[in-house]
């Protein structure tokens, strides 16, 4: 293999649909639709036709922040009802997700919506099956996918570059962000339901192809940690491979440091990709054939991921096929949390997968 075949990075990107704007209607704009869903949209000049949130006060300034938001609808109905809007997003807390999911469904809408998108598989069943009849499209807001080192990575593997992946490695050498006294800490295990959606979603995309036999998860208290937070601060998940791939993803705690990374490796049968994303520590290393090479990265996760998320919907809606995200291909990384959950409940038993396939 030539080494010069990687030296230069695939397009990883955001990516829009050429000469079409589609309209967007955000539906729940609180926290994360106005930290980072909107100043996306507003970096990548998308068109977003109007936000409704179920709290007036969340909105009274969202206009004059980010002008080109066109209106603030009074009601839910009224977002879902205006044929200008063709992508809902939903970006509220996950109880009554999926009967929002239902709603825009219904009204003939494609839709971006936030994780985890349920843990009601089931229930989800149905709604895929409208979506379907109806031909539009579900895309769940992965937005890591797109953080730029992690996209770089998972083109260079689907490239090849590394061969077969033999272990995927994730680790939080950074603080948590703030957990105790907000919705979060509300949630049982929420660091394995909720905020490691995005690794453990990540890792389901490096070991495609794969099957899985089993997934093991503990959750626990750390030294130090205050009463006052209700979760446990540390966590670590396992993902147990038929062929002997796997995978770790660990938090150490509240970690202290004042050089925050969350590095990532790799590893696979001909190469290695290190890396690191998020709290400025972003980079992306291939080392193969005895070659090392680092890529020049643009843009950051915190908001280029998020426009990546919409884009990659924007673009499946127009060239007619499904999107990288869609509601199937993120219910495998579903599956895997929900047993990760189940393992941490029995403090870190291993969960089978019956040959869950990736
Ligand atoms: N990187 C990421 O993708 C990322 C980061 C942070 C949060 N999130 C996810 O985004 C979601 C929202 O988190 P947040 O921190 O913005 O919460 P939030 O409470 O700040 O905002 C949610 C908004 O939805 C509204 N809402 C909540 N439940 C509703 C319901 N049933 N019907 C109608 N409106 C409802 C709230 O009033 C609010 O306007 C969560 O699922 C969270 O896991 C994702």
């Amino acid at each position: 293999m030539p080494e010069h075949r990687w030296r230069d990075a695939p397009d990883y990107r955001p990516r829009f649909p050429q000469g079409e704007r589609l309209g967007i209607g955000i539906l729940g704009c609180g926290e994360i639709a106005q930290q980072a869903h909107l100043p996306a949209y507003g970096d990548y000049d998308l068109d977003v036709v109007g936000v409704w949130s179920r709290t007036p006060t969340t909105t009274a300034t969202v206009r004059q922040r980010f002008p080109f938001v066109r209106r603030i609808f009074a009601t839910a109905e009224d977002l879902l009802d205006d044929p200008q809007v063709q992508v809902v997003d939903v970006a509220t807390r996950p109880e009554g997700r999926l009967e929002w999911l239902a709603a825009a469904v219904s009204a003939g809408k494609h839709v971006l919506a936030q994780k985890p998108l349920t843990t009601d598989l089931a229930a989800l069943a149905p709604v895929l099956d409208e979506a379907d009849r109806r031909g539009v499209r579900i895309a769940v807001n992965q937005n890591g996918r797109w953080a730029p080192a992690w996209r770089l990575a998972t083109l260079l593997v689907e490239a090849g570059a590394i061969g077969k992946v033999v272990g995927v490695t994730h680790l939080h050498d950074k603080p948590l962000p703030p957990i105790a006294g907000t919705h979060f800490d509300e949630m049982a295990h929420m660091l394995i339901a909720d905020y490691l959606m995005h690794w453990i979603d990540i890792t389901r995309c490096w070991l495609a192809g794969n099957q899985v036999e089993a997934v093991q998860a503990r959750d626990h208290r750390t030294p130090g940690q205050p009463h006052t937070a209700k979760n446990p601060w540390a966590a670590t998940v396992q993902i147990h491979c038929v062929d002997g791939a796997d995978a770790l993803v660990r938090i150490a705690g509240d970690v202290n440091t004042r050089r925050p990374a969350c590095p990532f490796w790799i590893h696979g049968t001909e190469g290695t990709i290190r890396g690191s994303i998020l709290v400025g520590s972003d980079f992306l290393d291939l080392e193969r054939d005895g070659v090392s090479t680092r890529y020049t990265l643009d843009g950051e996760w915190f908001v280029d991921g998020f426009a990546g998320a919409m884009g990659e919907l924007m673009c499946a809606v127009v060239e007619n096929r499904e999107p990288y995200h869609s509601a199937a291909h993120n219910a495998s990384s579903l599956r895997l949390m929900l047993a990760a959950r189940e393992s941490a409940e029995q403090h870190g038993a291993a969960v089978p997968m019956n040959r869950l396939q990736l």
